[in-house]
């Protein structure tokens, strides 16, 4: 039976069988030495003329797989790497077989990869991510991830999923729509996140809701943004706003310690993430995202921060009406519609919102808020934000009429996952942390999206293509 590389460590004296890809190959004289790779590591191999099929060992290439039968033995003391888990072993080839060749690839594995073009490396994703670096990157986000999900089932979270294909809703840009066969010139949005269903999922009572959930905006890519990107969305019903923010501080500072010891957290003098309004922010650091490290050279220095009080709408020129900063889902502080209206009128720069950010290392990491649970206030801010009240009602009905059915006072947060792990990673941005990113420009190198698509299915869809001028 096959073992993994790492396993075959504390096997010395024993014949064992592996399995795996040649990352190098050296000969010394007739021996010829194979550093075989597999999910666990490397781990030396030794053909010498003795075996059966000698001649076929001398054809072996990088990135062959191969199945190999030998007797674990202790290297001479001289050729002890410490670098590698196995490097005090090698394994005596008996037999082995060529399970698939390769051809020559188009870039070196074996390296940190960050010399080679990345548009080759998005067209070979899956010969990138076998160099270790890559390969660490995807491991480690799911350690992190599994570490959230365990975290958040132990208090009690309910982790549901919710539509991909539904209607737009509305996180500041643009949707992905998707036609709809069977209604043709209808369409359906992919969620830029699931906003509107975590908030439906307090109106049904679950009261605390996570979700691992991805999201598309339709906006251009940059280091820290992609298209399709994931957060660890969560509402939780009957709280206010530090109750949100103590579960997020106590979640990641919890993971950094457990999964990252060697990292070291900036905290306040009472050992807490700092809390920062936003004007004081803009004052002193004239940006919403500070950071606030001591050493930004230091890649194992990490700054938590919160910044609060938000204003609740900023002016948008471009559009000449207001908007909300975060969503038009957040709560803004004001104890009813009389004062929201009242001091909308005067001056709407001046209302500030129950919204919290999280920032890292000056990325924002996390965005989250109280939300409007009086479908009065959310109908009076939606017209506030230059909608007429026949568009509320036919984009946004459902969630007044929710709220008129018994709805718990809710609120929660979405942390970025993809920017946190880069930042732990010590990624420059966040397509290394991603298994099969998009390029800048929005393209998937490997599967060559977006592609045309075949005229039978436009006239299903009911859809023409119009030649742009
Ligand atoms: P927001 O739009 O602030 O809030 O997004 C929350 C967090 O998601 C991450 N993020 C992105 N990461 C990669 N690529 C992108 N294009 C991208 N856009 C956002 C950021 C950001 O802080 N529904 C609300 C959350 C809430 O109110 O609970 C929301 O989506 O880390």
């Amino acid at each position: 039976m096959r073992i993994v590389n790492r396993e075959a460590a504390v096997k010395v004296g024993e014949e064992i069988e592996l399995k795996g890809w040649v990352a190098a190959r050296r000969d010394h004289g007739k021996l010829i030495f194979i550093d075989l790779r597999d999910r666990s590591g490397l781990i030396q191999l030794v053909f010498t003329p003795a075996i059966p099929d000698y001649d076929k060992a001398q054809n072996l290439r990088l990135e062959w797989v191969l199945g190999v039968k030998g007797l674990v033995s202790e290297r001479p003391a001289a050729m002890v790497n410490s670098e590698i888990e196995t490097g005090r072993i090698e394994v005596q080839v008996k037999s082995f077989e060529i399970i698939s060749e390769a051809k020559t690839p188009p870039f070196a594995v074996d390296t940190d990869g960050r010399d080679v073009g990345e548009d080759i490396r998005m067209k070979y994703r899956y010969l990138d991510l076998r160099r270790k670096r890559m390969a660490d990157n995807i491991r480690n986000r799911n350690k992190i991830i599994r570490y959230m999900r365990d975290y958040l089932a132990k208090k009690d979270f309910v982790e549901i999923e919710t539509p991909i294909i539904s209607k737009s809703t509305p996180e500041g840009a643009r949707d992905y729509l998707v036609p709809s066969r069977v209604y043709p010139g209808k369409f359906y949005a992919l969620p830029q996140s699931p906003q509107q269903y975590k908030q439906l999922l307090m109106v049904a009572g679950f009261e605390r809701y996570f979700q691992i959930a991805r999201c598309f905006r339709d906006e251009d890519s940059r280091g820290d943004r992609q298209p399709e990107f994931t957060q660890l969305d969560i509402e939780m019903s009957f709280v206010e706003e530090r109750e949100v923010m103590d579960l997020a501080e106590e979640l990641y500072l919890k993971l950094v310690a457990d999964l990252y010891p060697e990292k070291k957290v900036k905290l306040d003098e009472n050992g807490r993430i700092p809390v920062m309004t936003y004007k004081e922010a803009m004052e002193k650091y004239q940006s919403d995202k500070p950071d606030i490290r001591d050493n930004k050279d230091d890649p194992n220095e990490l700054a938590f921060l919160f910044v609060v009080d938000f204003p609740a709408f900023e002016w948008k020129e471009t559009e000449k009406r207001w908007d909300a900063v975060h969503h038009p889902f957040t709560q803004p502080n004001v104890k009813d519609v009389a004062e929201f209206k009242e001091i909308f009128s005067k001056d709407p720069g001046l209302m500030t919102a129950k919204q919290y950010d999280f920032v890292l290392n000056g990325y924002e990491i996390g965005g989250g808020s109280i939300r409007i649970h009086d479908p009065k206030l959310l109908q009076a801010v939606f017209e506030a934000m230059g909608n007429k009240p026949e568009v509320v009602q036919e984009r946004f009905g459902h969630m007044l009429e929710a709220f008129e059915y018994g709805v718990p006072p809710h609120g929660g947060i979405a942390p970025g996952i993809d920017r946190f792990v880069m930042i732990m990673q010590n990624e420059p941005n966040i397509r290394e942390v991603i298994a099969f990113p998009k390029t800048g420009d929005g393209r998937d190198l490997l599967m060559e999206a977006p592609s045309e698509v075949d005229q039978s299915q436009l006239d299903e869809l009911g859809l023409e293509i119009k030649k742009r001028k």
